[in-house]
C-alpha cells in the first residue's frame, strides 16, 4: 500500500510518500516548504502570514513529491491512500492541507485519512530508508515523549492504536519553554536550536534554575516556573556580554533536559516498557539525544529518535500514522479540528 501524507499545521507545507510492505515501512519521498524565514524576524509564527505562504507552496511540493513516483505527473499516481493531518494547529493552516487532500481524493477516487499531528510526530519513528528487520524497529510497550511547540506528553504504548495519555504538561510545553527563553535572553526563534547552539559554549552548572515537579510521583510536566525563574535572573543582570547569554542557555537547557530525561526514565522503569519514542521539533535537541542513549546503553530499553529532519513537521510521518492506524472516512465528513488533543 502507498500513501500520500499532506501536513499543513503550521508553518511548514509538506507532502510525503511511504510504501507500507507488511509491517515495513519504505520511505519513497518526502518535500518540505517552510516560511520559518519569515517568521524568525517577527520572534514567532503569524497566522495569516503561514497559511497565505503555505497556498503558495502547496501544489510545488505536491507535484515535487510526486515526481518521485514513476508515470506519476500526467496519470493518476499509483497511490491507494490520501492522509492529512486534520488537527490540532493553526485553523487556517489546516484549511490548505485538508482542502487539498479532499479535492485530490475526489479527483484521484482515493480513500482519505484524517491523521492526529500528534500522532504523526510518534509515528516517525518507523520512518526508515531501507525495510529493517523487527530487531531494529520499536518494540512494545513503548514509552513515547511527545516533546514539541505546543505539546509535552508522555504516551505508553502497547500496540499500533492501542496508547494511553499518562502524563502532559500543566502550562507551558517544552518547545514553547525553550521559545520564550530564548526570546527572554535575546535569542531568536526558534528558540529551541538557538539555544541548544549558545549553550555549547555555556556552562550548564553556571546557574541553578528550578527543576519543576522533577521530585512529583505523577508524569505531568510544567515550564512556566522555569520560565519566571529566567526571566528573574535576567532582570537582575546590569551588563549582558555573549558569556552570560551562552551561561543562561546551558542552564535554561539543562534544567528543561533534566526534568523530560528524569520523568521518563521513572516513567520506563514502572511500565516496563521495551522501547523508548523521542518525537516532535524537542526531540532534535543533541543533549536530549545523549542522555537518553546512555541510560539506554545501560539498560535494556531501545532508544528511538527519528533522523533530525524528521523530528519537525513533514508529511512522510503523517502518511506513516495512516499506515500503521488505517481509518479512512467519506471527504464529507472531514473537517478541521485545531484544538484537537490525542
Ligand atoms: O514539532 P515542531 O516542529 O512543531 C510543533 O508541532 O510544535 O516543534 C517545534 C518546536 C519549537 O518550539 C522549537 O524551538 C523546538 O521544537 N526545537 C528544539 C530544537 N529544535 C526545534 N528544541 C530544543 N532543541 C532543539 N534542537
Ligand atoms: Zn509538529
Amino acid at each position: 500500500m502507498i500513501i500520500l501524507g499532506i501536513e499543513t499545521s503550521c508553518d511548514e507545507t509538506s507532502v510525503g510518500i511511504v510504501e507500507k510492505k507488511g509491517d515495513q515501512l519504505v520511505l519513497k519521498s518526502n518535500i518540505v516548504a517552510t516560511s520559518l524565514q519569515i517568521h524568525s524576524q517577527n520572534g514567532g509564527i503569524i497566522p495569516e502570514l503561514a497559511a497565505r505562504e503555505q497556498v503558495k507552496y502547496m501544489i510545488p511540493v505536491l507535484e515535487q513529491a510526486l515526481s518521485q513516483i514513476p508515470n506519476s505527473k500526467f496519470q493518476i499516481p499509483k497511490i491507494d491512500a490520501i492522509a492529512v493531518t486534520f488537527g490540532p494547529g493553526l485553523i487556517g493552516s489546516l484549511l490548505v492541507g485538508i482542502e487539498t487532500a479532499k479535492t485530490l481524493s475526489i479527483l484521484w477516487n482515493k480513500p482519505l485519512v484524517p491523521v492526529n499531528h500528534m500522532l504523526g510526530h510518534v509515528y516517525a519513528n518507523w520512518l526508515f530508508q531501507q525495510p529493517q528487520t523487527s530487531i531494529l524497529k520499536p518494540q512494545f510497550p513503548a514509552l513515547i515523549l511527545v516533546v514539541s511547540g505546543g505539546h509535552t506528553d508522555l504516551l505508553l504504548m502497547k500496540a499500533h492504536g492501542d496508547y494511553e495519555v499518562i502524563g502532559g504538561t500543566r502550562d507551558d510545553a517544552a518547545g514553547e519553554a525553550f521559545d520564550k527563553i530564548a526570546r527572554l535572553i535575546g535569542l531568536p526563534y526558534p528558540g529551541g536550536p538557538a539555544i541548544q547552539k549558545a549553550a555549547e559554549k555555556g556552562n550548564p552548572k553556571a546557574i541553578h534554575f528550578p527543576r519543576p515537579l522533577i521530585g512529583e510521583k505523577s508524569y505531568d510536566f510544567s515550564f512556566s516556573g522555569l520560565k519566571t525563574a529566567v526571566y528573574r535572573h535576567v532582570s537582575t543582570i546590569k551588563e549582558f556580554n555573549n558569556l552570560t547569554i551562552c551561561d543562561l542557555a546551558a542552564s535554561a537547557q539543562a534544567a528543561i533536559i533534566d526534568v523530560l530525561v528524569k520523568k521518563t526514565i521513572r516513567a520506563a522503569e514502572k511500565y516496563d516498557v521495551k522501547s523508548i519514542l523521542l518525537s516532535g521539533g524537542v526531540a532534535s535537541n543533541d543533549l536530549l539525544r545523549n542522555q537518553f542513549s546512555v541510560y539506554c546503553s545501560l539498560s535494556n530499553v531501545m532508544l528511538f529518535a527519528p533522523q533530525k529532519a524528521f523530528c519537525t513537521d513533514n508529511g512522510a510521518m503523517v502518511a506513516a500514522a495512516a499506515a500503521f492506524n488505517y481509518h479512512p472516512i467519506p471527504w464529507q465528513e472531514v473537517t478541521v479540528n485545531p484544538q484537537l488533543y490525542y
